[in-house]
């Protein structure tokens, strides 16, 4: 029977929670037990932080999701786009073990399985959780949820396309500030302000990586107070966050002009992204993407120095499925968004990383991210 919605963002929910209905009773799960992070956001919308009092949503298969939290917060569930049942504790820790056994009892039925995902419940919920409901067993529901998240609506990759803009805006706008004597750490705060101003959440998706000379063959410092130098790369890392949504861009650039050996592999890093773009659609497996890009690589000479997977999901967070890497043999499919991020790293001497982010398609693959790729020479 078709329902009549009053917003859109009531059909969202409506959409998501019947998804994950089916997948928990494929599952054979009674319910699911969600603490603050990404997935509840997706599941609710609203944004919790950890603190030291628990918050628990349950959702069930067949009944309204079911929040446990303190008095405090229960006002973020006043105008909730769907029907749910909140319990509320005051500031009394001795009293929250009956609130969560109350709410337990009165909505999970059966208690067989509860799903939780691992990487974010803590063991402080979880005590209460397992208190509450002593003959159940707590699953690892993760893939579930990261499934679900996986495939992104409309709306969500115009968020993912809007944090592209911003971050691509910010980095042009950060461009006068590159040259000579400049330390990444005063480029990392430049970007870190152009981000903001051309409309990023403050919660970036992570803090701007800025790595110049041979920091550049670390692919995760953080900035320095080295200088630039001619003759370096300078390996930039950065990413907007909009609507909950982030972007995650690398580009790779070159101080009055660089060696022989680093523009080389510039070139091919630049040839492995291309050829990771080029084989990446649907019905290709995430670890055929990798190997594309990886053989490239290892065909220069380079192979032991690429020392990551070639990308990975983006969305709610940073990295998410699905996992680019050998060994994934995960097919893609329409609505998936990811990273290909390529990168050779000579110790000592200096890395490139080319890092775009894309969207499968129904009919391939849609680069979302357009700022040039081929090693630019900043004048020096
Ligand atoms: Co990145
Ligand atoms: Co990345």
């Amino acid at each position: 029977m078709p329902k009549n919605y009053h917003s859109f963002q009531e059909e969202k929910y409506f959409h998501r929670h019947a998804a994950l209905a089916q997948e928990m009773q494929k599952s054979n799960l009674s319910a699911l037990a969600i603490n603050p992070g990404a997935s509840l956001t997706y599941l609710t919308g609203l944004h919790f932080h950890l603190s030291e009092r628990p918050v628990i949503t349950l959702f069930m298969p067949d009944s309204h999701p079911v929040f446990v939290l303190p008095e405090l917060e229960a006002g973020k569930t006043d105008s909730l786009p769907f029907e749910a049942q909140v319990y509320t504790y005051g500031e009394v820790p001795t009293n929250w073990s009956g609130v969560f056994r109350q709410a337990i009892l009165d909505a999970v039925v059966g208690f067989g399985k509860i799903g939780i995902e691992p990487h974010r419940m803590r063991v402080l919920e979880l005590r209460f959780l397992e208190e509450s409901a002593p003959q159940t067993q707590f699953t690892d529901a993760g893939g579930l949820l990261s499934n679900l998240r996986m495939y992104k609506d409309q709306d969500e990759v115009s968020a993912i396309r809007k944090a592209v803009n911003i971050a691509q805006n910010a980095l042009a706008d950060t461009w006068s500030v590159i040259k000579v004597g400049v330390t990444e750490r005063e480029i990392a705060a430049e970007l870190t302000i152009q981000l903001l101003l051309k409309g990023s959440e403050s919660e970036f998706p992570f803090s701007p990586i800025v790595q110049s000379g041979p920091n550049s063959a670390n692919p995760h410092a953080t900035p320095s107070d080295r200088k630039l130098e001619r003759g370096d790369l300078l390996v930039i890392d950065w990413g907007a966050r909009y609507e909950g949504y982030i972007s995650d861009i690398t580009r790779t650039f070159a101080i009055g002009g660089v060696d022989d050996q680093l523009a080389h592999i510039a070139q091919v890093v630049l040839d492995a992204n291309c050829a990771a773009r080029r084989v990446a659609r649907a019905g290709i497996s995430a670890a055929d993407v990798d190997q594309a890009a990886r053989d490239v690589i290892k065909a220069s000479g380079y192979g032991d120095f690429f020392i990551h997977r070639t990308g990975h999901g983006i969305g709610m967070e940073g990295h998410e499925a699905p996992y680019i890497h050998a060994g994934n043999d995960m097919m893609l499919k329409p609505d998936m968004t990811f990273t290909i991020e390529p990168g050779v790293y000579l110790p000592g001497r200096g890395g490139v990383r080319i890092e775009d982010d894309v969207l499968i398609s129904e009919c391939g693959i849609e680069i979302l991210t357009d700022l040039p790729r081929k090693l630019e020479i900043i004048a020096a």
